[in-house]
């Protein structure tokens, strides 16, 4: 193949959907639904500023404390446009309480449910700092002629038969994987279509970065406390955007850790199994890297048993993910 020759997202998947023996095309419909809903909130993303001052959207105040929230503008479009296909039986979101289940479609038998977090780092969008949209696949485990089950969406990560995130940063990437490999779209804004920019993603096996949110350093358990003085003996150098998906994108390509422990006011971490460190540790581990909690546990073979359920974590390059596990195993503190 021509190696200027300019491959889209549809072109893509497309092409990769004979790698599925059974494949019917529902899966390619999906992605392409969710980079349909990233175009949009693209779009949103980048005038949020404009959003805020000139109050755009008619019903909002100089303030902009109307306007509706990107957070839930995110999730409704993703929301409509993965209802308006008919490929997907149900979603679950980190913005709703519940799963929605999704109406048939006539001629339709749609087999996947789709979790997402409509946008994450959603702090940082006032500051215009990176925000993105994290997205899990999964095949539904109930009778497709019946009602979509929370079982449905209650499955181990390595279930997970696609997932990915958009980052919308100083340029849009798309970057996923259906367990073959990870790929990477940036969205030409030119011709508004996400163009095949990263082939065949591999995390480095260590790299120079840290990434933690320090500040709670003191409510960290011993053994993480001494794991970050290592990372900062070794002269490593602290990095922490504050939205998940772009300290993981950054470690996906330039290699290090990023940890979220425990604190005193998140006992079980804070960050969500479904919706966040499910489909980020799939992309990790397909390029090569790992994914823990601080207790050691594969991130993909925790069994949750909530929609919102959280957890910690401790993903990105294999090498720098081992060393820490060695330092649970040396300085954990055993109850007597
Ligand atoms: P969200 O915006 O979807 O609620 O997620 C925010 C998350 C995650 O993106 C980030 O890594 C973490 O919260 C930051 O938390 P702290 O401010 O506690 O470090
Ligand atoms: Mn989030
Ligand atoms: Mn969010």
């Amino acid at each position: 193949m021509d190696k200027n020759q300019i491959i889209t997202l549809d072109e893509f998947i497309i092409h990769r959907q004979k790698d599925f023996p059974y494949a019917s095309g529902e899966l390619t419909g999906l992605l392409r639904d969710i980079g349909v809903a990233a175009k949009i909130v693209n779009r949103e993303v980048n005038k949020a500023g404009l959003v805020n001052i000139l109050g755009v959207d008619g019903n909002s105040n100089a303030s902009g404390d109307e306007v509706q929230k990107l957070d839930m503008y995110a999730n409704e479009k993703l929301i409509t446009c993965l209802k308006n296909s008919g490929e997907c039986c149900g979603i679950a979101s980190e913005e709703n309480e519940d799963f929605i289940p999704m109406p048939t479609v006539e001629s339709k038998n749609a087999k996947y449910v789709v979790l997402f977090d409509p946008l994450d780092g959603s702090s940082n969008i006032d500051v215009n700092v990176s925000v993105g949209t994290i997205f899990s696949i999964f095949r539904r485990k109930s009778d497709a002629n019946g009602d979509v089950t929370l079982e449905d969406f209650l499955q181990k990560g390595s279930e997970q038969v696609a997932a990915g995130y958009v980052l919308y940063g100083t340029s849009t990437i798309l970057v996923y994987s259906t367990g073959r490999g990870v790929n990477g779209f940036t969205l030409d804004p030119s011709i508004g279509e996400f163009c095949l920019s990263h082939r065949d993603i591999k995390i480095p096996d260590r790299g120079n970065y840290y990434s933690v949110n320090q500040g709670y350093y003191l409510k960290f358990d011993v053994e993480m406390r001494r794991y970050i003085d290592h990372c900062s003996d070794m002269n490593l150098r602290l990095r922490y955007i504050g939205s998940m998906v772009s300290d993981i994108h950054r470690t996906l390509f330039q290699g290090g850790i990023f940890l979220y422990p425990n604190t005193r006011k998140y006992p079980q971490g804070k960050l969500r199994v479904l919706y966040e460190c499910n489909p980020l540790a799939f992309i990790v581990e397909q390029a090569g890297g790992k994914a823990i909690t601080c207790q050691l546990e594969r991130i993909l073979d925790l069994q949750a048993t909530e929609l919102h359920q959280r957890t910690t974590i401790v993903i990105g390059s294999p090498a720098m993910v081992d060393e820490m596990e060695e330092f649970v195993g040396r300085y954990t503190v055993v109850p007597t």
